[in-house]
């Protein structure tokens, strides 16, 4: 593994004598290129011990190379990680800026691209940010979800960079081999929503985050995805067949349609379980004097269950959101559904599961053993999931 780090002059930067450490840890050999701001913020002279290297500061430094230091480079390396990425940094990724060694070497990199940006909250959610990481997205940059938590300004929000040792994990993971190549694998993210009336429904706050980020880790992987999803704000990730649907009904239909093909069934989705038995064509008025309203519902189709109940079946991987007796409960539904795992999601932490760029699960068997995935941004966590599910495929 050859890895360029690009160092950008956020606070973060002080971390990177400690990603240099743990990507080495995993066998990676690292270069370094930083920024002149970044320079303010960590010595090149540590990061040049760290990684065992000469690090490269100054566009027009020599080295040896006549002054094309960023070709020779890109010459070598297999992985760009620019952790932290300011604002700025994804800016100049974005239009193609080179106006420092690492945007320079950017341009001439041809391997993979990582960014971990990491800034206060109010920067991370400003428009210009947002747009910038959805066009680099959109062009197979990897932009990995910043964690939340106390900033350096002593704001609390989304913005740090994810801790070294989960960088080095998800570039390790980069290098996994094609394991799932040509498997067909059909995951469903997302909620649904059942309608009330025109304008009002019963959902719940899953994001699709969590579902996206397995279809997305399953096609780097090598397999063929069909993901079914939910009403979410996610882009499709590119290489996937995606299937938009609303009802947990109209869910139903689509999984069943694709369900011949698979091999692998992953149902992160948070389907609804009631829908209202009947959906008023015209929105629904107060009336003078009503203090209560009740709503009937009845149950929707368990897709979950209804695979599971068929012979033959794909391997099926199925996930539990809970607030309470969270393992014990999610056993309870990998046995009644007949799935292969299950993955407990603890939902009573705000801070993972529904809605949250990160994830902490634990991964429970048929044959009763367990495997805890500790707090980690929701790519990585996927990637392990796939891991246990490779494992058991042999
Ligand atoms: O989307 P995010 O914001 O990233 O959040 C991720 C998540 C919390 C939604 C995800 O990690 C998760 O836990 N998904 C499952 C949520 C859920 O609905 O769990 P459940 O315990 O209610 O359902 C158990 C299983 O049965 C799930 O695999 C579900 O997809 C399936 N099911 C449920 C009802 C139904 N009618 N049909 C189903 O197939």
């Amino acid at each position: 593994m050859h890895i360029v780090l690009g160092v950008s002059g956020g606070i973060a930067a002080y971390k990177a004598p400690d990603v240099v450490r743990r990507l080495r840890d995993v066998g990676a050999d690292v270069r370094v290129i930083l920024t002149p701001n970044a320079a303010r913020f960590v010595s090149p002279l540590s990061l040049a011990a760290v990684s065992g290297h000469g690090v490269i500061v100054e566009q027009w430094g020599d080295s040896g190379h006549g002054g094309v230091d960023h070709i020779h480079l890109a010459r070598w390396a297999d992985l760009l990680l620019i952790a932290p990425a300011t604002a700025n940094i994804l800016a100049k990724l974005a239009v193609g800026i080179a106006d420092d060694a690492l945007s320079t070497y950017a341009l001439a990199h041809r391997g993979a691209i990582v960014v971990a940006p990491a800034m206060n909250t109010s920067m991370l959610q400003h428009y210009t940010v947002q747009m910038n990481m959805a066009f680099l997205r959109d062009r197979g940059v990897i932009v990995l979800d910043p964690d939340s938590g106390l900033l350096a300004c002593g704001d609390e929000g989304s913005g740090r960079m994810p801790d070294p040792p989960v960088l080095a994990e998800f570039v390790k993971q980069q290098f996994a081999a094609l394991d799932l190549e040509g498997k067909a694998i059909l995951v469903t993210a997302g909620p649904t929503r059942e309608p009330i009336d025109p304008v009002r429904y019963i959902s719940n706050r899953s994001s699709g985050k969590m579902g996206y980020a397995i279809a997305e880790a399953a096609r780097r992987r090598g397999a063929k995805v069909t993901l079914v999803s939910g009403p979410t704000a996610i882009p499709a990730p590119a290489g996937v067949a995606i299937t938009r649907v609303t009802t947990a009904a109209e869910m139903h239909a689509a999984v069943m349609e694709a369900l011949p093909a698979q091999q692998i069934v992953i149902k992160a989705a948070a389907v609804a379980d009631f829908t209202p038995v009947s959906v008023s064509t015209q929105k629904i008025k107060k009336q003078a004097g009503e203090e209560e309203k009740t709503l009937t519902l009845k149950k929707t189709p368990d897709i979950l269950a209804e695979i599971g109940a068929r012979s033959p079946r794909p391997f099926v991987v199925a996930f539990a959101a809970e607030t309470d007796s969270v393992e014990a409960s999610a056993r309870e539904k990998l046995v009644r559904k007949n799935a292969d795992l299950i993955v407990a999601n603890d939902v009573s932490d705000p801070s993972i599961g529904f809605d949250s760029d990160q994830n902490a699960v634990t991964v429970i068997a048929r044959d009763g053993s367990s495997t805890n995935i500790e707090r980690a941004p929701k790519i990585v966590v996927a990637n392990r999931i796939l891991d246990l599910i490779v494992q058991r495929l042999g």
